[in-house]
């Protein structure tokens, strides 16, 4: 598609069920992100994303829409601490999750990192740009790359990245002449996400663009209001169930088997009528 100039779309997807519509949508790229941590575990912080779930969500999305490019997304602390646990954790997202791909936040100081870790056999998309796993010491949330020195170091940490063996590029909340610089000097699809329009393929959180999401980023515009239509399902079921109105098809007992139901359930009663009352049982002639 980028040889092409067709700009493609990518999500971020946590289940099984939302990849089979999401691939049946035509989305080629389903990112299984760490953002799991808010929208689906409820955490604040990505940082608190468990490497093992997020490993087992990565296969379900893979299960759910096995023809899509998905893309695991290394969590925080996966891959800090030494190039042979970036290795092998990067390698269970292969194995274990079947991604096809796996995304590492990282500047040009992680380059000889991510080196080992494409010398391994992972194919590798780098996050540069505004890096969420940094929020502990950034203070928050911040876009990046809006000064010139910035800009600078944005285009420098993609350009090392690239070097060091990412297939492709993210880039997270920067402005767009950022994103365009990092065209310009590197030559792997660019995905971006609150990065202008420019970029080869765009992202977005799901729930963001479903209408899920109470404080949605700037930059992200819902296209549904799913969060509305799921309370407004919620409440109906909730008035249904109030009204015995449950709906659907129930089951049927097997032919003869009520009868056979009925007639236990008389001599069932017949028998503790004559264990609690014996003096009301019925008298015979000699007695
Ligand atoms: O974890 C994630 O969902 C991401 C996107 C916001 C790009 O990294």
């Amino acid at each position: 598609m980028v040889d092409e100039n067709v700009p493609f779309a990518c999500l971020t997807c946590y289940d099984a069920t939302t990849a089979r519509w999401l691939e049946r949508a035509g989305i080629p790229i389903l990112l299984v992100g760490d953002t799991a941590a808010e929208v689906i575990l409820g955490f604040k912080r990505t940082l608190d994303m468990p490497l093992d779930v997020l490993i087992a969500l990565t296969a379900a999305v893979k299960r759910g829409a096995p023809r899509a490019l998905v893309m695991g997304d290394m969590p925080f602390l996966s891959y800090h601490t030494s190039e042979a646990d970036a290795i092998r954790n990067a390698g269970r997202f292969v194995v274990e999750g079947m991604a096809d791909i796996v995304k590492v936040e990282a500047t040009s100081a992680e380059a000889p990192r991510l080196a080992a870790m494409a010398r391994a056999g992972i194919p590798l998309c780098g996050h540069v740009g505004c890096r969420p796993q940094q929020v502990a010491v950034a203070g928050g949330y911040v876009a990046a790359g809006r000064t010139v020195r910035e800009l600078e170091k944005v285009v420098d940490d993609a350009v090392a990245l690239e070097q060091a063996g990412c297939v492709m590029l993210l880039v997270e909340a920067v402005p767009d002449e950022v994103a365009r610089a990092i065209m310009e000097r590197t030559s792997v699809p660019l995905i971006g996400i609150g990065a202008g329009s420019a970029c080869h393929g765009q992202v977005l959180v799901l729930q963001d663009l479903l209408g899920f999401s109470d404080m949605p980023p700037r930059f992200a515009e819902a296209v549904a209001s799913l969060g509305v239509e799921v309370e407004k399902a919620g409440r109906e079921w909730v008035r249904r169930v109030a009204e015995r109105r449950i709906g659907g098809r129930g089951y049927s007992m097997q032919a003869g088997e009520a009868e056979r139901l009925r007639n236990q359930n008389r001599s069932a009663d017949g028998l503790i009528e004559e264990i609690v009352h014996p003096e009301r049982r019925e008298r015979g002639p000699r007695s």
